[in-house]
């Protein structure tokens, strides 16, 4: 195993897609099972956006039990909630006074919240909360309390930890050696997955397939794709086709290939098409899910799990606060 320490953050804000599963959620689990990896439903980042407790609750469990089963290896992997661990809220306060305020200013998130106020014509910061505007700063607490080497994200979470690389680098400025430098490793661009009409799958443009929907939904969703008015005999060109892009990432070589050279040579409808690659993801999908219902009615098992996770992550947590606190306090 790499002494690397591997670790990312999953906001509680719903369901994800199978554009997350592939991109994101499928490597971190293959990653989960040689590397140390902390992993944890970051709740407290939700609540600037999320003001219902009871949201907050279903969603955490819905990402804890998606991970779970989807086969996150709980021998190396830490999974825990964000908020249990009472040492972030510590070293998050701790970390406002060594980070300026302009770096928080130049946040493309704050700054996309501004604009948008400036578009429609109202104060700057309208409906802007402290929580969004320091969001940076709770995030790097979360990479550095837990001595991260590597830390997985979205190109739009970029910044971020950058910012946490910055806001480190001014700690171990002022107060000596105490913090790792953190590496993003941002999923590659090559391999989106696209969404039902054609476009990359995005909660922002409404085109997903959620990861696990109900069997009828997801074959309605998949029934639902776009597609050009080749008629069943028609030569397809697979590579154009949103069926053939998702079928790929969950097939084996020799069921691609094989739907590939039906597409090329004719005679496969569309609607055939969706309803083996309704089957494909169906059945790859089966298993997870009914593991994934099984627990979401079974929460208390996925609080032990979370429990176990708090009382790894705590002891990690433990330590590294008590350096920086003998480095800033004595
Ligand atoms: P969305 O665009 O739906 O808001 P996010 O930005 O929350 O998705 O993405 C979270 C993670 O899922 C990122 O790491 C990203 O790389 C991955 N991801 C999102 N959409 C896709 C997609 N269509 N294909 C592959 N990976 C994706
Ligand atoms: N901000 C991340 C997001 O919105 C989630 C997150 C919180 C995170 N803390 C983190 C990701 C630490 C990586 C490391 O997706």
């Amino acid at each position: 195993m790499s002494e690397k320490v591997v670790l990312t953050g999953i906001k509680p804000t719903g369901m994800p897609h199978l554009g997350n599963y592939v991109g994101a959620l499928k490597p971190l689990i293959e990653q989960s099972k040689t590397q140390k990896t902390f992993m944890f439903i970051a709740d407290l980042h939700a609540l600037n956006t999320i003001h219902d407790a009871a949201q907050i609750k279903q969603h955490t469990y819905e990402i804890a039990a998606l991970m779970v089963a989807l086969g996150l290896d709980l021998n190396n992997a830490i999974l825990f909630r964000q908020s249990d661990i009472s040492e972030i809220y510590h070293l998050n306060t701790l970390l406002t006074n060594v980070t300026p305020k302009g770096l928080m200013n130049r946040a493309h998130s704050y700054k996309a919240a501004m604009d948008k106020n400036i578009a429609i014509g109202a104060d700057v910061d309208a409906g802007i909360n402290m929580g969004l505007y320091t969001y940076p700063i709770l995030m790097t607490a979360d990479i550095l309390l837990y001595n991260s080497d590597i830390v997985p994200v979205g190109a739009d979470q970029k910044q971020h930890v950058e910012f946490a690389r910055d806001i480190a680098g001014y700690f171990n400025k002022i107060y000596g050696d105490t913090f790792k430098m953190p590496e993003p490793i941002i999923g590659t661009e090559t391999g989106l997955i696209p969404g039902l009409d054609g476009r990359k799958m995005s909660k922002s443009y409404d085109n997903i397939i959620p990861l696990f929907a109900p069997e009828k939904d997801l074959k309605k969703k998949i029934m639902r794709i776009i597609t050009d008015s080749k008629l069943p005999e028609d030569k397809k060109d697979p590579d154009e086709s949103t069926i053939y892009q998702l079928y790929k990432h969950f097939a084996t070589d020799a069921e691609i290939a094989e739907f590939a050279e039906m597409f090329r040579r004719g005679g496969m409808g569309y609607g055939t098409a969706k309803t083996i690659l309704f089957e494909k993801i169906n059945s790859v999908l089966a298993e997870p899910r009914a593991k994934y219902e099984y627990l979401m009615s079974n929460t208390a098992e996925i609080e032990a799990i979370l429990a176990d996770g708090a009382k790894r992550a705590g002891a990690v947590a433990r330590e590294t606060l008590g350096r920086v606190k003998k480095a800033m306090l004595g």
